[in-house]
């Protein structure tokens, strides 16, 4: 029987190249939406919002497996709540969730929004899935954007970003699976200086440009020069790099 997964966050950047892959490997997929829109064979949309908490009962009905991914600036702590309660109702075998590597180390809002989603979901009593990822390329890009045109370069910044299709490819691989716990990190193939980031975003732009090395303050600051924002030595790597990235 061809059970659907649910993929909640499908529609996005992430979402959009995942449910391909579990569509290629026979599975039939059903994506949360806050804006659904027609259904195509095999891919069936329904309305619901994960932090509101509406839609969920319908959405998990005959589902054994949840891929989720649904995110945003706030709310994603919420949200895992009000999901981990829909399928404790709903029965769900296996619940996998993105998470964001460093998640459980940087004083910033954001990280720990997400380590209290990864409790919620380890707490649940749900077998469930739980990949760390680094930042992708395409959200590096804005940050790098900026530095470049104010010309600065905070000192001791890495980051390690990684590409969609292997974030994809390794969540595919995760949902088709059995629970595993916290698996290994995923991340790109190379740590950057920030301002070796800039540096070639601004050579493939065709620019030369000279920055400013200035230092983060405080906390965050000290987080990233210690590197909190970055794997753990156990780390699995993609292989498209930054540099490719930009090529493309
Ligand atoms: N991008 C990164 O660098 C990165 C790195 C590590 C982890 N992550 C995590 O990976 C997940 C996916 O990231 P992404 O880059 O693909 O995000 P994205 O492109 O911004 O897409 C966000 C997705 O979440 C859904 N969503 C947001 N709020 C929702 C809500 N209240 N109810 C239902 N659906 C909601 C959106 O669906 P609709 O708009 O169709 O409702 C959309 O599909 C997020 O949890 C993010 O924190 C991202």
């Amino acid at each position: 029987m061809n059970t659907p997964i649910l993929v909640t966050g499908g529609t996005g950047t992430i979402g959009r190249r995942t449910v391909p892959l579990l569509r290629a490997a026979g599975r039939d997929v059903r994506i949360l939406t806050r804006h659904p829109r027609a259904s195509e064979p095999g891919v069936e949309h329904v309305a619901g919002d994960t932090v509101r908490g509406t839609g969920l009962d319908a959405a998990l009905a005959g589902v054994a497996t949840v891929l989720h991914l649904a995110g945003g600036a706030k709310g994603d702590d919420v949200a895992a709540q009000t999901l981990v309660a829909a399928a404790q109702r709903a029965g769900v075998r296996h619940l996998v969730l993105i998470s964001v590597i460093g998640a459980d180390r940087m004083p910033i809002g954001y990280f720990r929004m997400k380590a209290a989603a990864e409790r919620t979901v380890e707490q649940s009593g749900i077998p469930f899935t739980i990949l760390r990822v680094a930042q992708l390329h395409e959200f590096a890009v804005p940050i790098v954007k900026t530095l470049s045109n104010m010309r600065i370069a905070p000192r001791g910044l890495r980051f390690e970003s990684v590409g969609v299709d292997d974030v994809a490819a390794r969540l595919a691989e995760l949902t088709l699976g059995d629970p595993a716990g916290r698996v290994a990190d995923l991340a790109g193939p190379q740590v950057h200086e920030v301002a070796e980031m800039v540096r070639s975003f601004d050579s493939a732009c065709g620019t030369s440009r000279r920055s400013l090395g200035i230092r983060i303050p405080g906390a965050v600051g000290r987080a990233y020069r210690a590197g909190d924002n970055l794997a753990d030595p156990s780390v699995v790597r993609g292989r498209t790099t930054w540099e490719e990235f930009l090529a493309a």
